[in-house]
């Protein structure tokens, strides 16, 4: 077998899981969810319509390339989104549709990296999980940069040491961040991008929640935005990975995409064929469908709004919380270790949250999700408002 799967960590579910077998919940509250980023809301009507229409395409083996018109959707919608110059996003050369930016970000792992070389993957700390598992499987070191409150939970790049850089062939962003909705700005992109020049490395930017933020007049940048307002049109050592699982809420559909630097792209082909995962027809339609329609994604965005004043309303000055930049998660501050506090929680309040140090690994001597917890507001308005006012019966009573 191979050796690099003993390195991997039990997922941070099964140690959840294990965390809460301990304890038994109150049998009189129904169970209330906030530790899966798994998107609740409806998914839209004429995504699935799309779906049933094109059905009968399973007849047919898909491309890995996928179909020029859906290269074409999310060329245009990058454009669009992010105020890239017309035209510099080729469909045929910068794009390709994967089954959801998971296995995506697996597989591009291993395409990039080279094993002979000491290889790092330099990652931000907590982050998600699929970034530690694909480097070691890529024979890769992952260097962790924590993400500390004091810096708005940017990972302080200028605290590298040089050495590191020089070792880094991959640095992956998470903008906004899971868990901590963190925004990384423009002139740190653009830092970013001089030192992968000055290094030789690439950044692959995780942004599949970047869809998800309160302003309607302030989107969250994105690194290929960056790079076009370096007037880097041809996006040299950038990648991004964007999915419609949080956005449009298709989460079983398993679709997004990875864009960037042709020549990164066009290997990354190569490897694709070989590893064999192309999306299925009905499921490219559907996805054009989504990617070509901004009012559902709008109104996503409301039912997200609405949660996060009203939760964040119940809480105040209950809990060491603030509303992050983008995404569905909270990432609370806890006085008490954020395993007892989950624990507690779950056998007194019936309610599951995601312990910080979970989904963190320590480094500089701190594992910076201790003392945290991940809340994502996924479920109903109701069951969100249900779930803060029994936080707050706890919290109060502490
Ligand atoms: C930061 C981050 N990246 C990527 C993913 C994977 O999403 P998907 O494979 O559904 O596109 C998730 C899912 O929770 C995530 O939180």
């Amino acid at each position: 077998m191979n050796r690099d799967l003993e390195k991997l960590q039990p997922y941070p579910f099964e140690k959840l899981n294990a965390l809460k077998a301990q304890v038994s919940p109150p049998s009189d509250l129904a169970h209330i969810a906030l530790s899966i980023g798994e998107p609740k809301h409806e998914p839209p009507a004429f995504v699935l319509q799309t779906l049933q229409d094109n059905i009968e395409r399973l007849a047919n083996y898909p491309s890995t390339k996928g179909m020029p018109v859906l290269r074409a959707a999310i060329s245009a919608w990058l454009e669009r989104r992010f105020k890239l110059q017309p035209g510099s996003v080729d469909a045929e050369r910068h794009v390709l549709p994967v089954n959801g930016t998971r296995e995506a970000l697996f597989a591009f792992t291993q395409a990039v990296i080279e094993r002979g070389a000491k290889p790092l993957v330099v990652s931000p700390n907590p982050f998600y999980q699929i970034y530690e598992g694909a480097a070691l499987l890529a024979g890769a070191e992952p260097y962790f940069l924590n993400c500390d409150k004091d810096k708005g939970y940017v990972p302080d790049f200028d605290a590298v040491p040089e050495e590191v850089w020089q070792r880094c062939q991959l640095l992956f962003l998470c903008t906004p961040g899971n868990p901590t909705g963190a925004v990384i700005d423009t002139a740190t992109l653009k830092k970013l991008i001089a030192l992968a020049d000055q290094h030789d490395f690439i950044i692959a930017s995780d942004e599949c929640y970047s869809e998800l933020y309160f302003d309607e007049t302030n989107p969250p940048v994105g690194l290929l935005q960056a790079c076009a307002e370096m007037g880097r049109n041809d996006y040299q050592r950038c990648v991004v990975f964007h999915s419609l699982s949080k956005r449009s809420n298709l989460p079983g559909l398993r679709s997004g995409f990875v864009a960037g630097d042709a020549d990164v792209m066009k290997k990354f082909l190569l490897y694709r064929t070989y590893h064999g995962s192309a999306m299925a027809i009905p499921n490219q339609f559907a996805s054009v469908a989504a990617w070509n329609d901004e009012l559902h994604v709008k109104r996503n965005r409301d039912a997200y709004r609405q949660k996060f004043d009203a939760v964040l309303n119940t809480l105040d000055g209950l809990i060491d919380v603030q509303k992050p930049d983008a995404s569905f998660y909270l990432w609370a501050k806890t006085d008490i270790s954020d395993l007892e506090f989950t624990q507690r929680l779950y056998a007194e309040q019936h309610i599951t949250v995601l312990p910080g140090r979970y989904i963190a690994r320590e480094a500089n001597g701190v594992n910076p999700g201790e003392y945290h917890v991940r809340m994502a507001l996924v479920a109903t308005v109701e069951e969100c408002v249900e779930a803060a006012e029994r936080m707050k019966a706890f919290l109060t009573k502490g």
